[in-house]
């Protein structure tokens, strides 16, 4: 693999948008790396969070690749504009590095019909406010309601997401969200992990409620961006090669990947320090 598409997230999480990119994007290469031995981001600063995306970003560099994701949010949320904006004219100033709150926020407005949006995200996601500022800057009018859930990374991570334990703190938290106005009919899933959630979340939010997630959304902005760029698409290699990294646990990533991707992964171990 020359020049993959890099798809960066703190753990499994991020597979859930290589899923969609994989499969509406088949025929380039795909390099993804979980930073699982520093997970989970959701709560830490956003020094941390920035310190340690730019260093994964500086990795997926010093493999070959042009493009590189943040398939996390908390990472969009606490360092991509930094990376952007402050470090990638200094140290690639070719190469470019998006993120998936602003393929979300730009059209998020195009499914509400009462102008009121729900966002779910990780404590490090809300506190950050990315969603409402930049929903603020492509809809101006919309309502911007926000609810940091984060019980519901541990659960789906610790394989605890199917079981009946889990509605508890599903119910808990969509009703806190629900409770900030019952105007609310669009809920945005900002989180990687979210998606294994979506049957449950389901049950607890009205019939009319639409609910988005992310893979779909960032993969038809991928689509369009490339579109947009040709001198970037033409960099990047074909050959539907996929490759997967951890900074953790082999055999750990392994094992949780296929829940998330949907079908066997097989990493690599890589070491950051
Ligand atoms: N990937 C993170 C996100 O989308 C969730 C997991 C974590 O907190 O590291 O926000």
């Amino acid at each position: 693999m020359k020049q993959p598409i890099g798809v960066f997230d703190s753990g499994y999480g991020g597979l859930t948008v290589l899923k969609e990119l994989v499969r509406q994007l088949p025929q380039y290469d795909y390099l993804y790396m979980g930073d699982n031995a520093r997970a989970p981001y959701g709560p830490r600063s956003f020094e941390t969070v920035y310190h340690y995306t730019l260093q994964c970003v500086q990795w997926f560099f010093s493999q070959g690749c042009e493009l590189v994701i943040l398939a996390c949010n908390t990472a969009s949320a606490k360092a991509l504009r930094t990376i952007q904006q402050n470090d990638l004219p200094g140290i690639a100033p070719e190469k470019r590095v998006l993120g998936v709150i602003r393929p979300s926020t730009e059209i998020i407005g195009h499914y509400t019909k009462t102008g009121e949006i729900g966002i779910l995200g990780t404590t490090g996601t809300v506190s950050s406010q990315s969603y409402p500022i930049e929903i603020a800057r492509f809809f101006p009018g919309l309502k911007v309601y926000q609810e940091a859930c984060p019980m519901w990374v541990p659960l789906v991570e610790n394989n605890e997401y199917n079981k009946p334990g889990a509605d508890y703190f599903i119910q808990q938290h969509l009703n806190a969200l629900q409770a900030q106005s019952p105007g609310i009919d669009t809920i945005l899933l900002a989180c990687t992990h979210y998606p294994l959630l979506l049957h449950k979340i389901r049950a607890y939010v009205g019939e009319h409620t639409t609910i988005l997630s992310q893979g779909e959304i960032v993969a038809r902005s991928l689509i369009q961006y490339l579109q947009n760029h040709p001198n970037m698409e033409q960099r990047i290699s074909r050959g539907g090669g996929r490759q997967f990294c951890t900074t953790d646990s082999v055999a750990d990533f392994d094992n949780h990947a296929s829940i998330f991707f949907g079908e066997p992964v097989s990493s690599s171990h890589i070491d950051l320090s």
